[in-house]
């Protein structure tokens, strides 16, 4: 009997534990098509995740301990600082509070609903009370983000690796702060030393994690090394805490000696000598003298592929968000209220660009953008140099729309018609297609053929609606340049002999769609 009795409880544990996995794959199902995008300035890929969803296995937390908090020695100031302070602090309560967060399927429900992240902005929802108004007709709860967002943490330990010609040193000089997959989104970009003075102006608005991969072959790394322990040492304590830095360089141009991650986080710089990339002669830079092009694919992918989150924004670094992007965009994640977000094509989250006169300061919100466009003092980016690139579907009534609370999907576009060379910025995963790493900054086109894989997939283009990029201040005109005019010309012919048929048997065709 009292083995019946047992075998019967355990029947029907087990059947709630199948009731509850189902109720959670139907949800992820849903969720799941909102799921690929990705990042950088205008290119983008990304294939539809939702099969991946399924499993609530799949939710395993290995958290990264290592380099934990470094930095922060007593910085005081501004109310954002503080918050980053309470983050931390909350990434470590919850490092400590929960070693191996590897939930089975029993512990999942309530499990989720505690395990709230250091970025996350939602309350904890009670699954029972809450219900979203489906909008779909069926009753979906209202979710945490964790529950949004499934995905597994990834290891951001150093490593060295080849990749195709590269070497690659990711995580070479890794951030402080521990983040789970779910809990934010990472801005992803690629850079040479020169350019590292974006990173401050770009983290005072992003306020989330950065990762970024830097070319320094020969005799660029030990000045990349420099700027590196420039920014962290007399910076912003922001950048030890979320900036992450790989480093990559051909194997025909190796430097002469890489230090350890160690002995560059506690190297520390003499902040007096400013900054290494000023005054910097382009010509002189190792990569000019040698004549070698920009990898800015190789870049790209390396970023990309080292987020720590699920949700990765590949960007150029001299575009900086509008502020408080990632968690209004996570928000909207998590609420799901749009039909838009539930359709199963895959999909990525596109920015509208702006660029600024040199005179201003990128606008803070849409309601200053919208001023500022008026008054002339900003313009849809590269309008002068190459519009039809840039040109978002619905820029008009995009830029004739008020401010709003939050961030919404403004509206739904396709890679075709006149947007069929557009290379969007969008925030996607790690699940759209990467960049080929083939082409070069110099050749341009470096994001068509990733827009024509998203075209042949039939991704959805989900245009936001309060949220922008702007490109740092000053306005970019047209300059004749026969070097570069010369490598495009061989671009294209590379694209349209050996690219174009490649892609066209990996991804198939599509009516309306082109490199
Ligand atoms: C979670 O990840 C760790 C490290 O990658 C692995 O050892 C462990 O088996 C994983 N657990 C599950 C349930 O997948
Ligand atoms: C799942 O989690 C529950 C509660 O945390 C635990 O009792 C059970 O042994 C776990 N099952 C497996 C298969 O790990
Ligand atoms: C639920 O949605 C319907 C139609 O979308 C709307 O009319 C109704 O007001 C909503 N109810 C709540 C409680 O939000
Ligand atoms: C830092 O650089 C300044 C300016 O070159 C120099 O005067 C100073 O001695 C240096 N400090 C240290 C500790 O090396
Ligand atoms: C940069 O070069 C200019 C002109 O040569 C010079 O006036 C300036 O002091 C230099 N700045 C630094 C930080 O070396
Ligand atoms: C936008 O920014 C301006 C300037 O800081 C501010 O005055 C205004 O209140 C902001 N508007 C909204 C809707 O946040």
């Amino acid at each position: 009997m009292n083995m019946i009795g047992i075998a019967r409880r355990n029947w029907a544990l087990r059947l709630s534990v199948v009731l509850n996995v189902c109720v959670l794959l139907y949800v992820c199902a849903h969720f799941g098509s909102s799921g690929p995008w990705i990042e950088e300035p205008p290119t983008n890929w990304g294939t539809p995740l939702s099969e991946a969803f399924g499993a609530p296995e799949n939710f395993n937390g290995t958290q990264r301990q290592s380099s934990s908090s470094s930095s922060s020695s007593g910085y005081s100031a501004s109310p954002l600082f503080s918050n980053l302070k309470l983050v931390k602090q909350s990434v470590k309560e919850s490092l400590e509070n929960k070693p191996a967060t590897v939930l089975n399927s029993t512990s999942i429900n309530s499990a989720t609903r505690i395990e709230e992240g250091p970025f996350s902005t939602q309350k904890v929802q009670d699954h029972s009370q809450t219900r979203s108004n489906g909008t779909d007709g069926a009753s979906s709860p209202a979710m945490t983000l964790k529950d949004a967002i499934p995905c597994n943490d990834k290891s951001s330990e150093p490593k060295t690796a080849q990749r195709g010609d590269y070497w690659v040193l990711y995580n070479y000089v890794p951030m402080s702060m521990s983040v789970r997959c779910w809990e934010t989104v990472t801005y992803t970009t690629q850079a040479d030393y020169t350019f590292l003075d974006n990173v401050e102006p770009l983290l005072e608005r992003w306020r989330a994690p950065i990762s970024i991969a830097m070319h320094a072959p020969g005799s660029d790394f030990p000045s990349t090394i420099e700027a590196i322990k420039y920014l962290r040492s007399c910076g912003s304590p922001l950048i030890s805490q979320l900036v992450t830095f790989h480093i990559y360089f051909s194997s025909k141009h190796v430097p002469k000696a890489v230090p350890s991650t160690e002995k560059i986080i506690s190297d520390t710089y003499n902040c007096s000598l400013g900054p290494p990339w000023v005054n910097v002669s382009v010509a002189k830079m190792y990569k000019t003298e040698k004549k070698l092009l920009y990898p800015v694919n190789v870049g790209r992918n390396i970023a990309r592929e080292s987020a720590p989150t699920y949700y990765v924004f590949a960007s150029d670094i001299e575009l900086y968000p509008s502020p408080n992007l990632a968690p209004k965009f996570l928000e909207m994640i998590r609420k799901r209220d749009q039909l838009t977000l539930y359709k199963s094509n895959p999909k990525v989250f596109v920015l509208s660009i702006f660029e600024v006169d040199e005179k201003s300061q990128p606008p803070v919100n849409k309601t200053q953008l919208i001023q500022m466009l008026k008054a002339g003092t900003a313009i849809p980016f590269h309008k002068k140099l190459c519009s039809g690139c840039h040109n978002v579907p619905r820029s008009k009534e995009w830029q004739e729309a008020v401010e709003t609370e939050g961030l919404h999907v403004f509206h739904v576009g396709k890679r075709t018609g006149s947007f069929v060379h557009w290379e969007p910025i969008f925030i996607g995963t790690n699940n759209d297609p990467l960049y080929d790493e083939r082409l070069s900054w110099e050749g341009k086109s470096d994001k068509m053929t990733q827009g024509y894989a998203l075209c042949v997939l039939d991704y959805d283009f989900l245009i936001l609606d309060n949220a922008f990029l702007v490109h740092r201040p000053g306005i970019k005109i047209f300059k004749k340049d026969s070097y570069r005019d010369m490598l495009t010309s061989k671009t294209n012919a590379l694209i349209k002999k050996i690219i174009f048929p490649e892609l066209k048997v990996l991804y198939g065709t599509r009516k309306g769609c082109a490199v």
